[in-house]
C-alpha cells in the first residue's frame, strides 16, 4: 500500500517537473469566425492548394463541405476538388502514406480533426512560427512544435522567416528573449495578410473539426426566435383568460 502511494506520488512529481521544463510558448489568440462564408472559402481553397498534397481529411466529403460554405457543387468540384471524382467522394490524395512517412520522417496526420485536438490557438501560431534553421532537414524549425517533419509549405507567401531575439531582463538577469519572427519580405503577402490567409485556414479547420457547429448555431437562433414568439402568444393568452378574474 505504501509502496504504491509512493510510486503514486513520484509519478505526480516527475510530470509536474517534465511539465515544468516543457517547451511553453504564448499562443496567439485566433480570429475565429463560422459565420464568416468567405473567409472560410478561402480557407478550403487554401487547404486545397497547400496542404491536401500530404494531409487528407478522410471525415470529410467534398458535398458536404461545399453545401456549408455555400458553394455551388460544379464550381467546387472544378476550382477545388482536383483529386476527386464524385461529389460525395471524402477529401483525399493519392500520396503514399508510407513514403511520406520515410520523406519526411513522420507521417502527416488527418487534419479533418486536428482543430479538436490542438484547439485553434495552437494552429494558428503553429504556422507563423516557423523558421529558418539550417540544422533541420528542410532548413526549417518551429516555435510551437520543434523538431517538426514538416516544411514550410507557405514560405512562398509569408517570405523567408527567422527568430527575432530581445535583450530582458529576467528575474534581475538581462537575458535573450524569444519574441516572435520577422521575415525577408520577400513573401508574396504582408505580414498582416499572411495572418489573415492563416486566420481563414483555421477558421476552416475549425469548421471541419465540428461540421455540425454550422448547423447548430443557425438552428439554435430560429429555435429562440420560435421560443420568443412563442412567450408573447402564451402571455396574451394568459391575459385574455384572466381579464375577468379578480
Ligand atoms: C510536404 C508535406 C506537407 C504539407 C504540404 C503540409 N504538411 Fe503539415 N505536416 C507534414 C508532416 C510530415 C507532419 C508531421 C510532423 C511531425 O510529426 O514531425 C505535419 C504536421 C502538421 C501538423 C501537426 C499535426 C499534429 O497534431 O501533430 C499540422 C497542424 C499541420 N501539419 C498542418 C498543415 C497545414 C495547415 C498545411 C497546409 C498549409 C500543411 N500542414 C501542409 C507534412 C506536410
Amino acid at each position: 500500500m505504501l509502496k504504491q502511494l509512493l510510486a503514486a506520488v513520484a509519478l505526480v512529481a516527475s510530470s509536474a517537473a517534465l511539465a515544468a521544463s516543457g517547451h511553453v510558448v504564448h499562443l496567439d489568440k485566433a480570429p475565429i469566425d463560422l459565420t464568416d462564408k468567405e473567409s472560410l472559402q478561402r480557407g478550403a481553397r487554401m487547404y486545397q492548394n497547400y496542404c491536401l498534397g500530404c494531409h487528407q481529411m478522410e471525415y470529410q466529403r467534398y458535398s458536404r463541405t461545399f453545401r456549408d460554405l455555400g458553394i455551388p457543387d460544379e464550381v467546387g468540384m472544378e476550382q477545388l476538388a482536383f483529386t476527386a471524382k464524385k461529389v460525395g467522394d471524402h477529401i483525399k490524395n493519392a500520396a503514399p502514406k508510407t513514403d511520406l512517412a520515410r520523406w519526411f520522417g513522420a507521417a502527416p496526420p488527418d487534419l479533418s480533426n486536428v482543430a479538436r485536438v490542438r484547439g485553434p490557438d495552437w494552429l494558428y501560431t503553429y504556422l507563423r512560427s516557423f523558421y529558418v534553421d539550417p540544422s533541420r532537414p528542410f532548413g526549417v524549425n518551429n516555435e510551437v512544435f520543434p523538431l517538426v517533419g514538416m516544411p514550410h509549405v507557405l514560405q512562398e507567401l509569408q517570405g523567408v522567416p527567422s527568430k527575432q531575439h530581445e535583450t530582458r531582463l529576467v528575474d534581475g538577469e538581462s537575458k535573450e528573449v524569444y519574441v516572435g519572427i520577422v521575415t525577408d519580405g520577400t513573401g508574396e503577402l504582408s505580414t498582416e495578410e499572411y495572418d489573415r490567409a492563416v486566420a481563414d485556414l483555421v477558421n476552416y479547420l475549425e469548421y471541419t473539426g465540428e461540421p455540425s457547429k454550422l448547423e447548430s448555431r443557425s438552428l439554435g437562433i430560429k429555435v429562440m426566435i420560435f421560443l420568443l414568439i412563442f412567450f408573447v402568444l402564451a402571455f396574451l393568452l394568459k391575459k385574455e383568460y384572466w381579464k375577468d378574474v379578480h
